[in-house]
């Protein structure tokens, strides 16, 4: 077993990586109470569900479950409330425990119902995609979608552990797997030029699933990430980081009203879109040709390296003023330095941003 640590002082916890983690004492071992609801969808439940209630009940604890039906549009108050009523209606305590079982949506949401009932009980994340297990299930972002925008509505609320089993990708679709690689090879970008290389040297393996490579991807993505918000929790600066590619990436999916592009696939061109932005600003210098080896990692993982051409670059540009990153009616662009090297800065010649969404991309662009 692989096993990292967030350190946040009390909320410290660890990130345990290993086949069969669902199957294992490990899991029971991280509950406190009597009380557990484990958490997951219509989808996932077929799969992997009977075997995580089963190894709860072998270790004494009667679990409830609640599965949710599948899909970002769940991500909701309305889903949320059902979390609620199930918790109330089956007299869970503030020693309970809840257990996300699933993809990002499933560890937003049940997070986020962790942090709300009755001001914040336990939860484990048992994350289920690669996405998830790179990304969304470390670091505390729980929340839900507005019809006005995503994760309008939502709460820093760490969890208590992750347990991370990888045999789970053996069912996860082609697509979905390509995405949760985009955030892969963003950790290289942002913070680890040793492990870009390794993806570039390692990528063909990687899509055939081989264990001991996706082991290696998603500890070394944990490590990075468990680093960057153990410095900086709430992202009051360094975090931004983890969104290299993401301002983009979203102005994309906000563009295609989250109908097309999966998040991992927008952030993919969003990657390709900061590095040029990044040249032409003059910060990243093109010897070695970063945006050529960055391009061709990001299609080598079956992943679009440029703007869904459909979509005029103004539509891509306003979409970027609303985002999150916004500050005082600033945007703060996440720009690279070199691989491996990834800063934040609000100053920037907005006219460069315009001609870097402009220019012909040859790439490319299509998932
Ligand atoms: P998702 O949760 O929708 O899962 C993708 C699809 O894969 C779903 O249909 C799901 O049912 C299915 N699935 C999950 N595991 C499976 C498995 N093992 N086998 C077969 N099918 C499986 O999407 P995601 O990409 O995991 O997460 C996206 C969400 O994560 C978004 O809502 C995003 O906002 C959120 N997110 C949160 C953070 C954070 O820090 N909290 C970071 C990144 C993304
Ligand atoms: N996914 C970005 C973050 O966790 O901060």
């Amino acid at each position: 077993m692989l096993e990292l640590t967030l350190d946040l002082g009390p909320r410290t916890y660890p990130i345990k990586i290993a086949a069969g983690l669902l199957r294992s004492p490990e899991l029971p071992a991280q509950i406190r109470g009597a009380q557990a609801l484990v958490v997951t969808n219509q989808t996932i439940a077929p799969l992997y569900l009977d075997p995580v209630l089963k190894t709860l009940a072998t270790a004494g604890i009667d679990a409830d479950s609640l599965t949710l039906p599948d899909g970002e549009q769940h991500k909701t108050l309305a889903t949320l409330k059902t979390i609620f009523d199930q918790l109330i209606a089956r007299h869970h305590h503030r020693d309970t425990t809840l257990i996300a079982l699933g993809g990002g949506v499933i560890g937003d949401l049940t997070g986020f119902a962790a942090a709300c009932y009755q001001r914040g009980v336990r939860f484990i994340q048992l994350p289920t995609t690669l996405l998830a297990q790179v990304d969304s299930s470390v670091g505390g972002k729980t929340a839900v979608n507005h019809p006005h925008g995503k994760n309008l509505i939502g709460a820093f609320h760490q969890p208590a552990a992750v347990l991370i089993d990888p045999d789970t990708l053996a069912t996860l679709p082609p697509r979905e797997y390509a995405a949760g690689l985009a955030e892969v090879i963003k950790y290289g970008l942002i913070a680890d030029a040793d492990f870009f290389e390794w993806l570039e040297q390692n990528m063909p393996g990687l899509l055939t699933r081989h264990p001991p490579l996706i082991a290696h991807a998603i500890a070394t993505s944990c490590h990075t990430k468990a680093q960057i918000v153990a410095a900086d929790e709430t992202e009051q600066n360094r975090r931004a980081l983890l969104n290299l590619g993401h301002t983009f990436g979203h102005a994309i999916e906000a563009a295609q009203n989250y109908r097309h592009w999966l998040h991992g696939e927008a952030v993919a061109a969003g990657l390709v879109l900061a590095a040029r932005l990044s040249t032409k600003l003059g910060h990243l210098s093109q010897t070695g040709d970063p945006i050529q080896r960055i391009t061709h990692l990001l299609a080598q993982a079956n992943l679009p390296t440029a703007l869904p051409p459909e979509i005029p670059p103004t539509k891509i540009l306003n979409h970027m003023h609303l985002d999150k990153k916004v500050q005082s009616g600033q945007l703060h662009l996440v720009l690279l330095k070199k691989i491996g090297q990834a800063f934040t800065t609000p100053n920037f010649d907005p006219q460069k941003l315009i001609e870097t969404l402009q220019e012909p991309q040859p790439t490319k662009n299509l998932p």
